[in-house]
């Protein structure tokens, strides 16, 4: 394990199991459609990799990136575009890809931005949940794991931008964010 890690919360072989069971439930709610996944980074660039490869049904994929107004790690659920889609999702069935629910904030602006960009179906698939810090309701169809409320890393999740390559999911040193 990662020295800077307090313990690790999911491990390689968990989330391939699970990331599997996702990538069939997909495959089968949308069988004879094509899916637009859409990621968002870069969080969820991993877990979005993965999970398409367990996608037996005609796939495309698209990112966005945002990044929330305020500073520090508290979302205000204000959220600035910073790379917008190439396409249009008009009449597509679109995923929204995300690594983590936290708030629901950020996702309750993305799911209302591109609602009014007519899609013909929006769904929202996330790899981890902490569902005690909701403060907005967020529809999420696919959900990996509901995880307590710690800071975690890994599988594409960071710490200023470190640790998003190790391949499981930790707990971060509360001494590491401190100092
Ligand atoms: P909201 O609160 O809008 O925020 O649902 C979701 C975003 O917050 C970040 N986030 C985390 N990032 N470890 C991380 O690396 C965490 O434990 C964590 N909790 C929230 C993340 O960017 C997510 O998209
Ligand atoms: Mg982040």
């Amino acid at each position: 394990m990662h020295p800077h890690m307090k313990e690790i919360l999911l491990d390689e072989q968990q989330i391939k199991e699970r990331v599997l069971q996702l990538g069939q439930q997909i495959t089968r709610d949308y069988q004879g459609q094509n899916i637009l996944m859409v990621g968002i980074l870069k969080g969820a660039m991993i877990f979005l990799a993965d999970l398409v490869r367990n996608i037996d049904v005609p796939t495309s994929f698209d990112f966005m990136a945002v990044s929330s107004y305020g500073a520090g790690a508290v979302s205000s659920g204000a959220v600035r575009i910073l790379k917008d889609l190439d396409k249009s999702i008009d009449g597509r069935h679109v995923i929204i890809v995300e690594d983590i629910v936290d708030t629901g904030l950020t996702l309750q602006y993305l799911v209302e931005n591109m609602k009014a960009r007519g899609p013909a179906s929006l769904k929202i698939c996330t790899l981890l949940d902490k569902p005690s810090r909701r403060k907005v309701d967020v529809p999420v169809d696919y959900n990996g794991f509901s995880i307590p409320d710690e800071f975690v890393v890994g599988y594409g999740l960071d710490y200023n931008e470190r640790y998003r390559n190790l391949p499981y999911i930790a707990v971060l040193k509360p001494e590491i964010y401190r100092s």
